[in-house]
């Protein structure tokens, strides 16, 4: 609260609004953004269609758009299948990425019958054939869903098919990998919150294998128990898994199924902040310094009387070994020996992808979830739910990152992380009803905050300098992107 009561609050109305610029179609739901900087558009993901704005000013009315309905047989089918007419019968688009030089890939629900599609980026019309998408995009638009392209295959994770069975999965690929189900529980009851990939080959001198880190909120396994066995607590708890990118799948029952999986718990370090809400990475492309922040809520039980949120950061190192669960057990808890392929080429077995402690071509898979992953939080804050961040690396200044936090009420949260403390500098309301905000682009090269919410797509300048109009204001603000020359 302390430092909220610091930080420069902008309402709607001010004058803070000033070069804001909007964008709204006749679609609801703006909750997908990508950024293409190169070709200096921003591509957007919405209920039954897909947008392409010119990044520089989304308002300019160039816009070109892709109608992509449920067609009114697929949406009345969805109803007789039991589902919402009026919330989950409609093609929400859940997935939107750069496929190769010359098409993007997107996925959607299509009135529960998911379908996906590599879309001519040029051109910008769906193609004439699509493709499945029940193994890559979740039936349910209300779903936690993350998903990244890597050298062409497809990384997703969510709840998948009607039964929402909680997987993360690689398809579009040589070696099609999943976790496992029954009877070992790797997830129980996950909510898929953000993934990222680690390029760790380039800065090990080992000769690592690239991964990519899962965050998610699941249902805790009971206490003691050592085991993933299927839990019937409601206790939720936050967790990063990983996976490394060179995984081919093991032998026996591993076949198809990841060998390089491994799961840890996320501590914040106050209590009941369990629920995680969003995650941003910086430098995720150099593993030595990528540091995550994420954003936790209160547990479901505390908010019903208080609504808070609070931020911590997390160092990759600090996600390696030996903190990871390196060994799953059966459902009995004893371990269990599994086949994996020999040779193994980017030979993928924990914690670093490359050692094989139990050399003799096994692994024994532990059930092990007590591993944790400790932070204290960088800052809290009382009244305010946090959706999602981003960040954003300044280059040239130290240890700097500014991560505008969204709250449920439409308010952009701005803030600086400086040494072990995070301050919140700006507060701008950018949505008039009270409405989530449901994506956050930033863009470096336009100064630019992109905002994808249900009304429509916002975008802000990172930075608006001419709001402090005296120089005790704007070193206060401790807005990096902000100074004060006395002489002019
Ligand atoms: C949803 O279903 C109800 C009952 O069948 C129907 O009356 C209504 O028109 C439908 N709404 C939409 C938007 O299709
Ligand atoms: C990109 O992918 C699409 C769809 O798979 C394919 O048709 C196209 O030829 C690819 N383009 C390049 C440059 O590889």
């Amino acid at each position: 609260a302390s430092e909220l009561g610091s930080a420069h609050s902008f309402p709607l109305s001010s004058r803070a609004s000033l070069g804001t610029r909007r964008f709204k179609g006749r679609a609801p739901d703006y909750s997908i953004l990508l950024l293409e900087e190169a070709s200096g558009r921003l591509l957007v993901g919405a209920r039954g269609a897909l947008f392409s704005l010119n990044a520089l000013d989304i308002g300019d009315g160039t816009h070109k758009e892709i109608p992509w309905e449920a067609s009114p047989e697929m949406q009345s089918k969805c109803h007789q299948k039991g589902k919402n007419n009026q919330t989950e019968c409609f093609n929400h688009v859940r997935f939107l990425q750069r496929l190769n030089a010359t098409h993007l890939y997107t996925c959607g629900t299509h009135a529960f019958q998911p379908l996906c599609a590599a879309i001519d980026a040029e051109a910008f019309t769906l193609p004439t054939s699509f493709e499945e998408g029940k193994e890559k995009c979740p039936y349910d638009p209300a779903h936690g869903f993350t998903g990244l392209i890597i050298d062409g295959g497809l990384y997703t994770a969510t709840r998948y098919e009607f039964r929402s069975i909680p997987d993360i999965r690689r398809s579009r690929h040589p070696y099609s990998l999943r976790t496992e189900e029954a009877p070992m529980h790797w997830l129980n009851d996950a909510e898929f919150v953000f993934s990222v990939l680690a390029r760790e080959s380039e800065a090990s001198a080992v000769g690592d294998d690239d991964k990519v880190y899962y965050f998610f909120t699941e249902r805790a396994a009971e206490e003691g128990s050592g085991s993933f066995t299927q839990s019937r607590s409601s206790h939720r708890v936050a967790r990063v898994a990983r996976v490394c990118k060179g995984d081919l799948g093991g032998k026996k029952i591993l076949q198809k199924k990841w060998t390089s999986f491994l799961k840890a718990r996320l501590i914040c370090h106050i209590p009941q902040y369990e629920t995680l809400r969003g995650v941003c990475s910086l430098d995720a492309g150099n593993s030595a310094h990528t540091r995550f922040y994420a954003a936790f809520t209160l547990t479901t039980q505390c908010r019903k009387t208080l609504e808070a949120s609070a931020v911590c950061r997390y160092d990759l190192a600090e996600v390696q070994a030996p903190t990871w669960s390196t060994r799953m057990a059966s459902d009995a808890g004893a371990a269990m020996t599994v086949g994996v392929p020999e040779p193994r080429p980017g030979s993928l077995l924990t914690p670093s992808c490359l050692d094989d402690p139990l050399s003799q071509n096994s692994v024994t898979i532990n059930v092990d979830a007590s591993m944790n992953i400790h932070s204290w939080p960088l800052v809290t804050m009382i009244l305010g739910l946090l959706w999602g961040l981003r960040a954003d690396p300044i280059a040239g200044l130290i240890s700097l990152t500014l991560c505008p936090f969204n709250a449920s009420d439409g308010w952009i949260h701005k803030a600086v992380v400086l040494g072990s403390g995070m301050h919140i500098i700006e507060e701008i309301q950018v949505l008039r009803e009270p409405q989530s905000v449901e994506n956050l682009v930033i863009s470096l090269t336009q100064h630019s905050l992109y905002v994808g919410a249900p009304s429509g797509v916002i975008q802000l300048p990172l930075s608006s300098c001419s709001r402090y109009d005296s120089c005790y204001d704007c070193i206060l603000a401790r807005d990096p992107y902000c100074g004060w020359d006395p002489s002019t």
